[in-house]
């Protein structure tokens, strides 16, 4: 069994609990021991960073009800989306917008009530969080589509790490990790920051010679957890952890959502069991839509 205990990434914010990526679902995570926060980013039409999964928005907040003539269609990295985006937006409009949960069978109990917040605010707020329990909270932006932000004039690099100098968090052991599912986009940022990279993996086989060229620009991986445990029928887990680790990245585990509609049957049902598993094979971070589930499955 490993001795040092992954970090606990709240994913999107404590988002099992509460709307995903609002202050509220922040700070839960953090109250719940969370190490750190999940800020996935994408571009106002005025350039500033917002907090949300996707810069589609009609199904995390009420924009549809706001501004239903603003619906319109576009192609993002290949997939023809209806709906309303944040590039559409200036931060003075999605200012007067409520999140509300997207997943049917999750508390609506909160739908309404909190504002999408700026990845500044996000930062203000794990800051003011750590100083009020005298303990560090980082947080873990992803960049959402980063090549298409910049090809419609949005990058959105430069205004992450302005948002990091200004805080004194663009540095080698600053509380933070920046992620993305595009290699180009960890590639282009590695000679801009010293913040540790981790390049998001969803699935296919990992050579040696994958993770030696991953390791040129990142520190560490993200990886769907079937790439780690090996699928739900698998009967013993695969190499990733252990080949790496080897190569000199870390791994971090995607994603840990706890309900039986998303719990591999490999886990009988109990969420503290997946939990178990990953951090038995050695993984550096979890990500949890329950981080109160991952604390406790960590709990020995
Ligand atoms: O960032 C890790 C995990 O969050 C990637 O998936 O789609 O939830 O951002 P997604
Ligand atoms: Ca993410």
């Amino acid at each position: 069994m490993p001795t040092v205990r992954p970090l606990v990434i709240a994913h999107r914010g404590a988002s099992g609990h509460r709307p995903e990526h609002t202050l509220a679902a922040y700070t839960l995570a953090v109250e719940m021991g969370a190490d750190f926060i999940e800020p996935d980013l994408v571009s106002t039409k005025d350039g500033v960073l917002v907090a949300r999964h996707e810069n589609e928005i009609g199904g995390t907040t009420d924009v549809a009800d706001k501004f239903p003539a603003r619906r319109t269609t576009k192609v993002v990295d290949g997939d023809t989306m209806r709906g309303w985006f944040t590039e559409d937006f200036t931060l003075a409009e999605l200012r007067t917008l409520r999140a509300k949960e997207r997943l049917p069978f999750r508390s609506h109990t909160y739908d309404g009530q909190f504002a999408i917040p700026t990845f500044d605010e996000v930062l203000a707020l794990a800051d003011s969080l750590g100083r009020a329990r005298g303990r560090v909270v980082g947080v873990y932006p992803e960049t959402k589509h980063p090549t298409y932000h910049r090809a419609i004039g949005l990058p959105l690099e430069p205004a992450l790490l302005a948002s990091l100098r200004a805080r004194g968090l663009d540095r080698a052991n600053a509380p933070v990790f920046i992620q993305s599912f595009e290699d180009g986009n960890l590639r282009a940022l590695r000679p801009q920051t010293k913040v540790p990279l981790i390049y998001l993996l969803s699935g296919g086989p990992m050579t040696a010679d994958k993770l030696r060229d991953i390791a040129t620009f990142a520190n560490g991986i993200g990886a769907n957890t079937r790439m780690l445990v090996g699928g739900d029928s698998a009967a013993v887990p695969t190499t990733l952890v252990r080949d790496a680790h080897a190569a000199g990245l870390q791994v971090h585990a995607w994603t840990l959502r706890s309900e039986a509609v998303f719990l591999p049957k490999r886990y009988g049902g109990d969420p503290l069991a997946e939990v178990r598993e990953l951090a038995s094979l050695g993984v550096d971070g979890i990500f949890g839509d329950f981080p109160d589930v991952v604390v406790r499955g960590l709990k020995r």
